[in-house]
């Protein structure tokens, strides 16, 4: 982990947040490489969720709510987590952390630890909204990205033609005024989710169907971004771990360096969001049936998956480790540059000349690293250091038949092509279906 840590600062891929200031607990800040990285994760996610499906839309609600929707929601009142603090040095921790209590316990060794008894704190971040010093209103910064969704249900599915089953999906910002922060960027305070709130007819048998569903669904996603399938698994909620609005939950865990952790939640919410909403704003929310004209309150399946943990969890389980250099093995797709273009010296005009040629042609489809420094070992190097899968030289030979060499990240191989085959031959290779690395 220290490695990977040290790696995304010295590559840019994510920087500790306000670094200069000396830092804010719990916030990160995405590079040059790694905002790349993440775009095309969250490109993909909503390609497969809703460009290729029929039976979901997109929205993209406001960060900030009336305050209402946050009591209707429950938040207000169960979006907690229970706090002890060690009445020695007065740090706070999370009553139900134990591994993190006993290292802390450990660290005043021989000393024991003194606890205060566990009480509830509300995770909701505050924010005041308004222009008059003493008048402004408090509101809250959203707590899980779902709440937007649930009140646009009436909007949805009044301006367009969806019917029940469908889902609408959503990505975007969180906050959370977690007590201890921590694991890299697997506890923020600020990170971002993906979300689908897939709304059914309230009956069992389309719960249990549909909860079924999108477990698998969401598994097969991360089995086909390369995610070693032995490092997945399902993990139920026992009844009283589940959250306030969840009659099931199964999270999918991934296993870190500190051991299998929760990358991904999928809840059956019922009707709670729809029938608090309808109680809270006095409006009415029920769907109508066109077929039947039957109304009712559709139950909802969520999934909900961390952008900023699916992403971490693609560095564990990408990063090897060979003679002291890290490679990073990430699905094609998702690598920040596509391919690098290198000319094999930079000290040749007519070589640097014809790889810029290539560079500005492959622009137009791919994300393209340049890199003329030091020899081709080093360049390989570095651009295995942040998973490009492929690397073009335009050595002297290119020069008399217009043929390159591509080397490929995974394998090492090298193989000759022709010039204008590069952007034909590079889309087939990240196009190709491909299945978990196992
Ligand atoms: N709408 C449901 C919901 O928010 P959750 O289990 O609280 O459910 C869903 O969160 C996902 O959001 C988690 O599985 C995790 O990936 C991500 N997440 C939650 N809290 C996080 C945090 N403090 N830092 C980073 N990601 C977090």
């Amino acid at each position: 982990m220290e490695k990977i840590v040290a790696l995304c600062k010295r590559r840019g891929i994510i920087f500790p947040g306000s670094e200069i200031y000396g830092g804010l607990a719990g916030t990160w800040d995405y590079g040059s490489v790694g905002s790349l990285m993440k775009k095309n994760l969250k490109d993909l996610w909503w390609k497969e969720v809703v460009q290729k499906r029929d039976d979901m839309v997109g929205l993209d609600a406001a960060i900030m709510m009336n305050p209402r929707a946050w009591e209707a929601s429950g938040h207000v009142e169960a979006f907690t987590d229970p706090l002890v603090e060690c009445k020695i040095c007065h740090l706070r921790f999370r009553a139900d952390k134990s591994e993190e209590i006993k290292t802390h316990e450990k660290s005043h060794k021989p000393v024991i630890v003194d606890w205060t008894e566990p009480q509830t704190f509300n995770l909701l971040v505050k924010a005041y909204l308004g222009v008059l010093e003493g008048k402004q209103a408090e509101i809250y910064l959203r707590g899980e990205i779902t709440n937007g969704v649930h009140v646009n249900f009436k909007n949805v599915i009044d301006s367009s033609r969806v019917r029940i089953p469908f889902g609408i999906a959503q990505i975007g910002k969180a906050f959370r005024n977690e007590i201890t922060p921590g694991n890299f960027t697997f506890r923020s305070r600020e990170f971002e989710q993906m979300e689908t709130q897939f709304y059914i007819k309230p009956e069992d048998s389309e719960g249990e169907k549909w909860f079924e569903y999108w477990k698998q669904n969401r598994m097969d996603f991360f089995l086909s971004i390369g995610v070693a399938k032995e490092k997945l698994r399902f993990k139920d909620h026992e009844p009283e771990k589940r959250a306030h609005y969840a009659r099931a939950a199964t999270d999918i865990e991934y296993e870190f360096p500190w051991g299998f952790d929760e990358v991904m939640g999928i809840h059956h919410r019922g009707n709670w969001d729809l029938s608090r909403h309808q109680e809270y704003s006095g409006q009415d929310m029920k769907f109508r049936d066109p077929d039947d004209n039957t109304e009712y309150l559709p139950w909802d399946i969520e999934t909900s998956a961390g952008v900023d943990r699916t992403f971490l969890m693609l560095l564990c389980n990408g990063y090897s480790e060979n003679d002291g250099k890290l490679k990073l093995k990430i699905d094609p797709r998702l690598a920040a540059y596509t391919v690098a273009v290198f000319p094999l010296l930079a000290n040749k005009p007519e070589l640097v000349e014809k790889a810029k040629k290539i560079y500005i042609d492959l622009r137009e489809d791919f994300y393209v690293s340049w890199d003329e420094r030091g020899n081709i070992g080093k360049r390989y190097a570095s651009q295995d250091e942040v998973g490009t899968p492929y690397c073009v030289t335009v050595d002297f030979q290119s020069l008399e038949d217009q043929t390159v060499t591509v080397r490929f990240r995974d394998s090492g191989e090298q193989k000759r092509i022709k010039i204008d085959e590069i952007p034909g031959f590079i889309s087939k290779l990240i196009n190709e279906p491909r299945s978990s690395s196992t």
